[in-house]
């Protein structure tokens, strides 16, 4: 039998129910949907950026950046902006300096821009002051939460706590929010007279006792590893969630559990983004936390606002001349030369260089607009650490790229009297300087250098 003779043989009265049915139970499923007994909030946490506003490119497949932040963050809370809350642990700068500075400053516009406007501290974040970091978070009206760091006599200081309510009444739901750099990370504060340091259970116990009856759940953000973030999950069971991590590679791939309490990381360097959605039951009691991490990978877009912010960056690094006001101290071999200089005497090594891609390495860097920028230029150029060396594209043309010199050392005694100063040979060891396991993390020596070879 066909088919459709079947079909036409059903009574219209059948059908008819049929339908009626379906459209029951679809109506059930939205009336579940929008059920009050069933709510959710959703979190996105990122941080420890240590000062990375976008991945330097050196190898493929590299994670993480504020332009790829952007486009993920927009997609994400546009799916439910109301019940939707931004975080970051805090970690703008990984060294001292002007540049550190300078990046932790636009890192901090960037994350305003984003919206994610409650950040965490890390110890780093502190190497130019504290009053610096609470400048900038005025200037960008962010808070910067820290329980158990406060600069003394200051009346901007650190928030101890702060609280987000999400929805409207009835269905509200309110979020409290404390933040600690963990007992492990304290030390990398050194000595800073200005600050009073707690322990931070001791910091947290009266906050948290404060907020626990005010809300419907508790995040503390650690900047700390996983056992600081344990201990203070089992000292202090009150807190329902914490964000956790500081110089820890790897993620969390599904919460953490300590006690009743969840521990999730987003990592490092800001290469991922921790979605973490929070169910309520309808006595507003948490009833499940589960975690999406997302990678910041190339397949999303560039966000048009982050990339503007990245030009004014360069644009500020070449104002400031970064570049050119550096002093360096004197190689113990002598000065440069430049590789021209090395041709006359040693033209099939000059023509094996000239044909590998250090001859041109500092091209991508203007390609890149990175041309000025004091964090690209050591290796795509040639003796940028010491005196006699790059210092800039104009003012040391001759050591644009990576040259003879910037495996074999200063030559300019060499060239001048070659017999008297011969050249030493180069060791693994210097590849790797350029060649970290960041830049190239499949470096291997034999293979790379048959393919330089002169
Ligand atoms: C520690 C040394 C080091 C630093 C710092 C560095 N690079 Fe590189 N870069 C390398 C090395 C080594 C390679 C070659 C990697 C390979 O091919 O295995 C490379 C390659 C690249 C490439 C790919 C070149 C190509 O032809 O595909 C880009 C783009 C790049 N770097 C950009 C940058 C930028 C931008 C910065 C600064 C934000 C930077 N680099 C900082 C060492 C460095
Ligand atoms: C005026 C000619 C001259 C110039 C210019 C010159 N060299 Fe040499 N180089 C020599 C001679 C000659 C030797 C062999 C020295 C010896 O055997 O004692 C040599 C040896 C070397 C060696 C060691 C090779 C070996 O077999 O041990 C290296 C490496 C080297 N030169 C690199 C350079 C580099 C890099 C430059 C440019 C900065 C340069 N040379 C410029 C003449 C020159
Ligand atoms: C990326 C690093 C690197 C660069 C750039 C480089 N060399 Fe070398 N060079 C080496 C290594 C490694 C060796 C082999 C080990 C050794 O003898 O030190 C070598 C060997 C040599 C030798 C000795 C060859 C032999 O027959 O023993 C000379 C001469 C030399 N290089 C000259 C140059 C000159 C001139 C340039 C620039 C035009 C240059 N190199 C650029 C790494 C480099
Ligand atoms: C001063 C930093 C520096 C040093 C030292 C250095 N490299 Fe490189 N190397 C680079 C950069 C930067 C590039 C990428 C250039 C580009 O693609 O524009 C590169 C590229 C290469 C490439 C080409 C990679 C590719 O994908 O085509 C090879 C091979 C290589 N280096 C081998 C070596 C070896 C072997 C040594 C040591 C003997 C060495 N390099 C030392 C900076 C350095
Ligand atoms: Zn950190």
């Amino acid at each position: 039998m066909k088919a459709h003779t079947l079909f036409t043989h059903v009574p219209n009265r059948w059908v008819f129910s049929c339908l009626l049915w379906v459209l029951i139970f679809v109506f059930a499923l939205v009336l579940h949907g929008a059920d009050p007994s069933h709510q959710e909030i959703i979190i996105l946490a990122g941080g420890d950026a240590q000062g990375v506003l976008e991945p330097c490119g050196c190898s493929s497949g590299q994670l993480g950046g504020i332009s790829r932040r952007d486009t993920l963050i927009d997609a994400l809370s546009k799916q439910n902006p109301a019940r939707t809350l931004l975080l970051d642990k805090g970690g703008f700068i990984r060294e001292p300096g002007l540049q550190s500075t300078i990046k932790a400053e636009f890192l901090i516009r960037a994350y305003s821009q984003i919206g994610t406007r409650i950040l965490g501290l890390a110890p780093g974040d502190l190497f130019q002051g504290a009053s610096r970091v609470l400048a900038m978070s005025k200037d960008q009206q962010v808070e910067i939460l820290c329980s158990n760091i406060q600069v003394a006599g200051r009346q901007n200081n650190f928030r101890k706590f702060t609280t987000r309510t999400l929805g409207k009444e009835p269905q509200n739901l309110t979020v409290g929010l404390t933040a600690v750099i963990g007992k492990n990370a304290i030390p990398e504060l050194g000595v800073q007279d200005s600050l009073s340091i707690e322990d931070p259970v001791l910091a947290l116990r009266p906050v948290i006792e404060k907020l626990k009856p005010r809300v419907n759940i508790l995040i503390t953000l650690v900047h700390d590893g996983e056992d600081e973030a344990r201990r203070i999950a089992r000292e202090i069971p009150q807190i329902d969630l914490i964000f956790f991590g500081h110089d820890a590679d790897s993620p969390t791939f599904r919460p953490i559990r300590e006690g009743s309490t969840r521990l999730i990381s987003s990592g490092t360097m800001g290469r991922h983004l921790a979605v973490t959605r929070i169910k309520f039951d309808a006595n507003k009691k948490i009833e499940g936390i589960t975690l999406d991490l997302k990678p910041l990978d190339a397949k999303l877009n560039k966000s048009t606002r982050m990339e503007s912010l990245l030009q004014e960056y360069q644009d500020r690094l070449s104002d400031l001349q970064l570049l050119e006001r550096r002093s360096p101290p004197p190689h113990p071999n002598g000065s440069y030369s430049g590789s021209q200089a090395c041709q006359s005497c040693h033209q099939s090594a000059f023509s094996a260089w000239k044909k590998s891609a250090h001859s041109h390495a500092y091209q991508i860097l203007t390609r890149e607009n990175h041309a000025r920028d004091p964090e690209c230029a050591p290796c795509h150029s040639t003796g940028f650490h010491y005196a006699g060396g790059f210092l800039s594209p104009e003012k040391t043309p001759h050591l644009l790229h990576v040259g003879c010199e910037s495996c074999h050392g200063p030559g300019q005694s060499h060239v001048d009297s070659p017999r008297l100063y011969p050249m030493k040979p180069v060791a693994e060891r210097t590849c790797r300087t350029c060649h970290n396991s960041t830049q190239t993390p499949h470096f291997q020596f034999k293979a790379f250098f048959e393919r330089i070879k002169h």
